[in-house]
């Protein structure tokens, strides 16, 4: 274990659905596995009037559902109970911060980790009410959730707001999807095995596809929802952070500042999708009532909340180009959308035709390889390749194989990306954490399509619930040729 310091953590929004399904069930592993070390503390901030005993029933309360096929360990769960604490705050009022003052005299010696896990409008005032209240320290981090705005525009009077208080390198914006141990392994992939090296670029790639598909509603969030849609919510960021991972170049070390600006060079060399483009290379789509999980559910107007008239794209699918000479001509599709007919996530890297067979029926048999990575619900990397029928029969026979390229079935439990990061702020490292030129580039490049929808009343086509999203995700990808891979 490496953690030398005592911390802090301090998360506002700390009775919001976020902090109880995610957050403190990943501190709780973290200190079970010994992550945290003695003398860190768990500051739950929140407007909901609740005593610390009122609160801690609730999380133990949440762990029995949350961790029932896991077994925790008792001496553990005591420690972390008593490190466990709730402040009832009106975080709009700079005097209400007075609790917070004195819990954090007690311990001035730990560094400070301010979670903002609220509603983007706060990020400003909480900033300024601690730092009113001499709560940042030089060894303070603060960690921001998404959406950090819902344009270039609000994402910069986001930004200023929290860089008037805390420096650059003290603010770690948090895109989950980096802290699942798969999407990391992209980058062990791409950069500790040679065998790949060669061949990732446009001479043997064909084109690759994304897909985070969800089956999952709205999960009573129409109102979020409904302002941010699958473009805002997916694409700008989760979608684009894989794409960089993917196409980007090597970096030269895992440095933060490497691995982040060349994830920037693949956002700016990302083609505009303007004009007449947006017809042919975008597809919105709105889901109607259908059947999911084999149960009867409503369509995105008639959500708890919903409103008839909304045209919030509940589906993306996208063809995106990168202007640069590693993947001049490589189509990267994108796909994302809640309602689908099952969730999974997967990238996939389809390599080229073979340029001449040698086997008979000139090989038309021959399907090309193709190297899948499963993010979710399963984390998988297999190679698909071509293969001789074993056998004696006359001319040869091939068939397509999958090769297995995962980790082994005895390996470790696989954190939940919350874990991972969490322990990354702790740990001060920002490798994982959007930059703010990062941030910005993503918004200038989505606000094209955004503003384009918009102008030409693109409006999104509906789709039934349960199924794959509409016809029209599909006619994007065969206008060149080309279909979604299908397992
Ligand atoms: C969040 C989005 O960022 O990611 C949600 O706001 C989405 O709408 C979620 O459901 C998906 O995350 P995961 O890890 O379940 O794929």
């Amino acid at each position: 274990m490496n953690e030398k310091r005592a911390c802090d953590i301090i998360i506002f929004g700390g009775h919001g659905d976020l902090a109880l399904r995610k957050l403190i069930p990943a501190l709780f592993h973290l200190c079970q596995d010994g992550y945290l070390i003695e003398g860190t503390r768990i500051i739950a901030v929140s407007r909901e009037k609740l005593t610390r005993q009122e609160y801690t029933d609730l999380i133990l309360e949440r762990f029995k559902t949350t961790f029932k096929d896991q077994s925790f360990n008792e001496y553990f769960l005591e420690r972390f109970k008593n490190n466990l604490y709730y402040l009832s705050i009106d975080l709009m009022q700079e005097k209400a911060y007075a609790p917070l003052i004195d819990l954090l005299a007690k311990k001035p010696e730990n560094e400070r980790i301010n979670y903002l896990s609220t509603a983007p409008s706060l990020f400003g005032v909480i900033c300024k009410f601690l730092n009113t209240s001499k709560l940042i320290m030089p060894t303070s981090r603060v960690v921001l959730e998404k959406p950090i705005g819902n344009n270039l525009e609000s994402s910069q009077v986001i930004n200023d707001e929290v860089a008037r208080y805390f420096d650059e390198s003290a603010i770690f914006r948090i895109d989950h999807y980096l802290g699942k141990d798969t999407v990391q392994n992209i980058l062990a992939l791409r950069f500790s095995n040679m065998l790949f090296a060669p061949i990732w670029n446009a001479q043997y790639i064909d084109h690759i596809q994304i897909t985070v598909a969800e089956s999952v509603g709205l999960e009573g969030r129409w109102g979020y929802y409904n302002n941010y849609g699958a473009m805002r919510d997916m694409v700008q960021n989760h979608l684009l952070q894989l794409l960089c991972l993917i196409a980007m170049e090597p970096p030269s070390s895992l440095d933060g500042n490497s691995v982040r600006d060349e994830k920037l060079k693949v956002i700016r060399s990302l083609r505009a999708i303007e004009n007449e483009a947006l017809a042919l290379k975008t597809v919105r789509g709105q889901y109607a009532a259908g059947v999911s999980d084999q149960k009867a559910v409503p369509g995105f107007l008639e959500e708890d909340g919903g409103n008839a008239n909304s045209d919030t794209e509940t589906f993306v699918a996208l063809r995106v180009d990168i202007d640069n000479w590693r993947w001049n001509g490589v189509p990267i599709y994108l796909r994302t959308g809640k309602r689908l007919r099952k969730r999974y996530s997967e990238i996939v890297i389809d390599f080229k035709d073979i340029p001449h067979s040698i086997f008979p029926k000139g090989g038309q048999c021959i399907d090309s390889n193709k190297l899948v990575i499963r993010l979710q619900p399963d984390e998988s990397i297999s190679m698909f390749i071509m293969n001789k029928i074993p056998g004696l029969s006359e001319g040869m026979r091939l068939q397509r194989v999958e090769l297995d390229l995962n980790i082994p079935k005895n390996a470790p439990r696989s954190p939940d990306a919350y874990e991972h990061l969490l322990l990354d702020v702790v740990r001060n490292n920002p490798t994982l954490f959007m930059r703010r030129d990062e941030v910005e580039a993503a918004w200038i490049w989505a606000d094209k399509i955004l503003e384009g929808w918009k102008k030409q009343n693109i409006t999104p086509k509906s789709y039934t619930a349960g199924t794959d999203g509409p016809s029209a995700s599909i006619a994007l990808i065969e206008r060149d040729g080309r279909s979604w891979y299908e397992k």
